[in-house]
């Protein structure tokens, strides 16, 4: 399941995050890639614990908790703090897969990379190239998406970023490990809150109907989930 979840950034905090990150120190990106990644991996990273990525991954946390659409599609159990990359003129990153555990720095046990997540934070005009190409069963999905949107992903997908011909691609990227680890399961609980928020649009809210739906989506929460 890939999804688009628009607007994790408003305007006002998108802007503060481009402004930190402007005045960060960046580094070369295989620093946070595996054996296999490194030898694909060609961009600018933030270290994780530099002053202004942790400012600007706070205004990312708070644009995630108020966001329904992440939760419902994530139903996040652990998020992995959030990482920053930028891709100039030549860059690009090949087909890799993520590593199934990451451990975040200092950390003794690991999150379970269910979902990966790119936030976008450079406007699409602005660049050339930079698209994430996300492989699965239908083929290749090239996505590039408006500053302050984000796409969700299967973990386990294989991907990689274009090179970039023109400007300058600033994106956030982290893991998240869901209550749902199946993708499958996480797509049916997804499709089942979707159908039941228009239902309650159309029939209200407290309508039989919805309620009992309601009740199977929770109960099927309840079965499958691992908080
Ligand atoms: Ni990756």
């Amino acid at each position: 399941m890939i999804v688009h979840v628009p607007g994790v950034l408003a305007t006002g905090p998108l802007t503060s995050c481009r402004q930190l990150l402007q005045q960060a120190d960046w580094r070369d990106g295989r620093g946070t890639a595996g054996f296999q990644s490194a030898l694909v991996k060609n961009n600018l990273q933030l270290p994780a614990d530099s002053e202004q990525g942790l400012q600007a991954a706070a205004l990312i946390d708070q644009g995630l908790a108020r966001n329904p659409l992440f939760m419902s599609a994530a139903l996040p159990a652990r998020i992995f703090p959030k990482l920053f990359n930028v891709y100039g003129e030549g860059q690009s990153f090949g087909l890799h897969v993520d590593n199934a555990i990451r451990y975040a720095p200092g950390a003794t046990s690991g999150i379970r990379t269910d979902l990966s997540a790119t936030l976008f934070l450079s406007e699409p005009d602005s660049y050339d190239g930079g698209e994430l190409v996300i492989q699965d069963t239908y083929g290749e999905h090239a996505v590039k998406l408006p500053a302050g949107d984000m796409v969700l992903y299967p973990a386990g997908s294989l991907h990689r970023v274009t090179p970039v011909t023109r400007g300058m691609r600033l994106c956030s990227f982290f893991w998240i490990q869901s209550m749902i680890r199946d993708d499958g399961q996480r797509g049916l609980l997804f499709d089942l809150d979707g159908a039941i928020q228009d239902a309650g649009q159309q029939l209200g809210a407290g309508h039989g109907v919805v309620v009992r739906l309601t009740a199977t989506y929770h109960n099927l929460l309840r079965r499958w989930a691992h908080p």
